[in-house]
């Protein structure tokens, strides 16, 4: 059976998209065969030249330009999208390409601290704010709007009355880095039966 193969949407810094091309590394079944992002300067691009990812900036009339993206996502043989960090709205025709097969991560529990602006250090700054005593993370599938897909799995960590967003994103992170690999794997394992 071929290979599945994933693009990693990134803007940011990729920690998450390192967890991903270590976690497939070597696997019989799953390869991250491209990283997606919007800017020339991301670090995520430094990421993939150290692991031999092939990558492409795509700025934001790039990605809303059909032929370009069906082009580029074709290329690499693209099964599954991951976004992990990517701050640009994905355009509705490849939310409908790649229906069922496209992912988000956020670093909350949606649907609260989600939407435009809702990124980074300002969801955990949102969270405090809010007195919440419980964080987490939640993986949905993608659609045409920013943190409105459906839910597939989100996992929980307390907030201490001592936090700040800097410590809460910490212990966040350590909740992304397992589960979104994890959670990826499952469901392009999925994908192959259907
Ligand atoms: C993560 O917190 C993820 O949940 C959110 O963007 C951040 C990306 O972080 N969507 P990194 O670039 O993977 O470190």
């Amino acid at each position: 059976m071929n290979k599945k193969k994933i693009a990693i949407f990134a803007s940011g810094t990729g920690s998450n998209a390192l967890q991903l091309i270590k976690h497939f590394k070597g696997n019989p079944n799953i390869q991250v065969a491209l990283i997606v992002t919007n800017s020339s300067k991301a670090p995520v691009i430094k990421l993939a030249q150290e692991n031999d990812v092939p990558f492409s900036v795509v700025n934001k009339s790039l990605l809303s330009n059909n032929s370009y993206m069906t082009s580029l996502l074709n290329l690499y043989d693209v099964d599954f999208i991951v976004l992990a960090g990517f701050l640009l709205l994905v355009p509705p025709f490849l939310v409908k390409i790649y229906n069922q097969k496209m992912i988000n991560i956020h670093p909350a529990l949606l649907p609260k601290h989600g939407g435009k602006g809702m990124f980074g250090m300002n969801v955990h700054q949102a969270v405090i704010n809010s007195g919440d005593s419980e964080s987490g993370i939640t993986i949905h599938y993608v659609n045409e709007m920013y943190d409105k897909g459906k839910v597939i799995f989100q996992a929980n960590v307390k907030v201490d009355k001592k936090d700040n967003a800097e410590k809460l994103s910490k212990k966040v992170q350590e909740l992304e880095h397992k589960y979104l690999p994890e959670w990826s794997e499952k469901l392009i394992m999925q994908m192959r039966y259907i």
